[in-house]
């Protein structure tokens, strides 16, 4: 069986720019896919072309065993997508809004009134249930968009960064909502610019930059590849960061990422914890004093900068001027020192 979601050979160019340009993958049934990308990756062009709203100008697509371009209203039947499609009555209230999704795909009034008032409770709408949408923040407008889209559960799920703006406990209820969806059956295509939120809710990630799938595997297939562990040092004083990044340099195997702010710098080692005693050493020797000093497995942050040579957060989207244009051709780099990102921390529950 190809899949819930299989996309191959999917090209779509704007003037110039090749916001896809060739992205192939598979989403078995009842698996959540996390495609990871930074801004202008093709994240949102991948979602529409899958969703039917927009035609690629080569490959195919099918979508719970539908052709996607051959049969648009059949493939339409069986997906859900949130995202900046999604519509709210704004003249409705936020429960008449989730009581009439579960209306339209016929849930029964019963059944539609007890989801719409769970999903209102775990967003931290319930407050604001009675009133109408258009009095709503942007951040509730979202989260009730977010909860219009989880209403039903769809065989084939679509969610555009549908964490982005939302704070950490929101995060978290959605987190659930899409877990429990997934364990109900539902097959999940996820998008995000998390690489935290890939590493908690996907089985596969595909990495995409410039509109090409750069990297796949599981979770821990990426961080493998990544190699092993890291030594990460938080020293004391701004001024020793140059020292601390030299050092590392010479011990460690790899580049090393350096992050002002936090007075971080980490390198791939090998050796593990004779290296990291190795490491201390050295610092002392030259005067620096070290405010923090461990080892840690990759997170998928050193995979993207791995891969891409150039951080998430960073704008990707001046592909045409892009001169070390590394990513573009489907190699991994060894990264150039990076700024990198703090991983957004919220820690680890169960997949
Ligand atoms: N309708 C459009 N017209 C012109 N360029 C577009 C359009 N949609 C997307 N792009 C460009 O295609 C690239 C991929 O965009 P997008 O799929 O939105 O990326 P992402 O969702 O990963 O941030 C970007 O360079 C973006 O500027
Ligand atoms: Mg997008």
């Amino acid at each position: 069986m190809p899949g819930a979601i299989h996309a191959e050979g999917l090209v779509k160019t704007f003037g110039n720019v090749r916001a896809l340009d060739g992205v192939d993958f598979d989403v078995p049934e009842g698996t959540v896919l996390g495609l990871l990308g930074p801004n202008g990756a093709g994240k949102t062009t991948a979602v529409r072309v899958l969703t039917t709203l927009l035609r690629p100008d080569s490959g195919r697509a099918v979508v719970a065993g539908v052709d996607v371009l051959k049969h648009p209203n059949e493939v339409r039947r069986s997906i859900g997508l949130s995202g900046q499609f999604a519509a709210v009555d704004e003249y409705l209230t936020g429960r008449e809004n989730l009581e009439m999704v579960g209306q339209l795909y016929q849930m029964g009034a019963r059944a539609s009134k007890a989801r719409a008032g769970e999903l209102l409770e775990r967003f931290s709408l319930a407050d604001a249930a009675d009133r109408t949408a258009k009095t709503y923040s942007g951040g509730m407008r979202r989260r009730l968009d977010l909860a219009a889209a989880l209403v039903v559960s769809p065989p084939v799920m679509f969610m555009d960064e549908p964490t982005t703006g939302l704070d950490p406990r929101n995060r978290q209820a959605l987190w659930e909502v899409i877990q429990e969806l997934v364990a109900g059956g539902t097959t999940l295509l996820l998008t995000t610019q998390y690489l935290e939120e890939a590493d908690h809710l996907a089985h596969d990630i595909c990495v995409i930059d410039r509109g090409r799938v750069i990297a796949r595997g599981s979770s821990d297939q990426l961080k493998a590849r990544t190699g092993g562990e890291r030594v990460e040092v938080v020293v004391h004083e701004r001024d020793h960061i140059p020292v601390a990044d030299q050092v590392l340099h010479a011990l460690g195997k790899g580049e090393t990422t350096v992050e002002e702010h936090t007075r971080k710098v980490t390198v791939p080692v090998v050796g593990g914890a004779k290296l990291l005693a190795e490491v201390i050493r050295e610092l002392d020797s030259r005067g620096v004093e070290i405010d923090d000093i461990g080892l840690r497995r990759p997170t998928l942050d050193d995979v993207f900068i791995s891969l891409t040579g150039h951080g998430a957060e960073e704008d990707g989207t001046d592909q045409a001027s892009s001169g070390a244009d590394q990513a573009s051709t489907g190699k991994a780099s060894s990264g150039k020192a990076s700024k990198g990102k703090a991983s957004a921390g919220a820690g680890k529950g169960g997949k």
